[in-house]
């Protein structure tokens, strides 16, 4: 692997010569639209208790805080804005033949950015799913009240069954589905670029492993290393907001 100090040229090079990429990202992509990470020293894990506000048990014990913490995130993401990062993945998806961005992300920056080909495999902060019939519904328009109270916690509108935040907590799996279509793109992939993640949950996904065994050319854009460094080929140690837009430009000017 090298590290950031690398010819920006071979870089370039990769990503123009690239035909199937898998883009795989996390909290640090949407930094820079002011969305917290959770393991940085301001993240949402100093702030908040997974165990309390990131595992059923916690939601059994107790809903209505989770559901107001869940809440005042769905108020933070309204208020962010798709930063330059997440619109040059939207604007990458139509220059490859193959191309599947998977992110680890519930906001939805990349959609707002124009991203289409993509999976979210961690769920979705506008979404509840029901606890009786599993019904999934996406809460945007939904009138919640600013602070939930236990009378006033989302109902499903199937069944009228309590309803819960349809993100993937600690200890659950991910769906099968989405896992096996992330799973077919990075081992079909010739390019893996891994964007804003520290690989602490997503190790256990394999998808570098698999993009390496198909010889895929692996670039990082995180500041700090991270656990899924040691795969990357190339390593931008820059804001992905930055590094971004500034390789693409140069793409798009490559002389083939
Ligand atoms: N550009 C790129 N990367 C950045 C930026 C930035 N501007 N700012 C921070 N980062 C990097 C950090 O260096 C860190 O490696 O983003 C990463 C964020 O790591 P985490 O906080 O661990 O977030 P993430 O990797 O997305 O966590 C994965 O863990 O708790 C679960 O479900 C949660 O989806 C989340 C999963």
């Amino acid at each position: 692997m090298s590290n950031s100090i690398f010819l920006q040229k071979d870089l370039i090079e990769v990503f123009a010569k690239a035909k199937n990429v898998f883009v795989f990202t996390g909290a640090g992509a949407s930094k820079e639209s002011g969305l917290p990470t959770f393991r940085e020293i301001d993240g949402e894990w100093k702030r908040f208790d997974p165990m309390t506000f990131a595992t059923m048990e916690g939601f059994v014990h107790d809903p209505v805080l989770v559901w107001n913490m869940y809440r005042s995130r769905q108020k933070q993401i309204a208020q962010a804005q798709p930063n330059p990062g997440h619109i040059t993945l939207a604007c990458m998806e139509s220059f490859y033949s193959d191309f599947l961005l998977v992110t680890q992300n519930v906001d939805d920056l990349h959609e707002r950015a124009g991203s289409e080909k993509m999976v979210k495999i961690h769920g979705d902060a506008w979404q509840m799913r029901c606890l009786e019939c599993s019904g999934i519904f996406d809460v945007r328009d939904q009138d919640f009240p600013e602070e939930f109270v236990m009378e006033t916690l989302p109902k499903c509108p199937n069944c009228g069954g309590f309803c819960r935040p349809n993100i993937v907590w600690f200890g659950e799996y991910l769906c099968a589905e989405t896992l096996c279509l992330a799973t077919h793109h990075a081992s079909i992939c010739d390019l893996m670029i891994i964007v804003g993640t520290s690989g602490e949950v997503s190790n256990g996904y394999g998808f570098a492993e698999f993009a390496c065994d198909n010889g895929a050319k692996i670039v990082e854009i995180n500041p700090t290393e991270g656990l899924l460094t040691e795969y990357a080929d190339f390593w931008v140690a820059e804001p992905a907001g930055e590094a971004l837009p500034r390789i693409w430009g140069e793409v798009l000017s490559y002389e083939f």
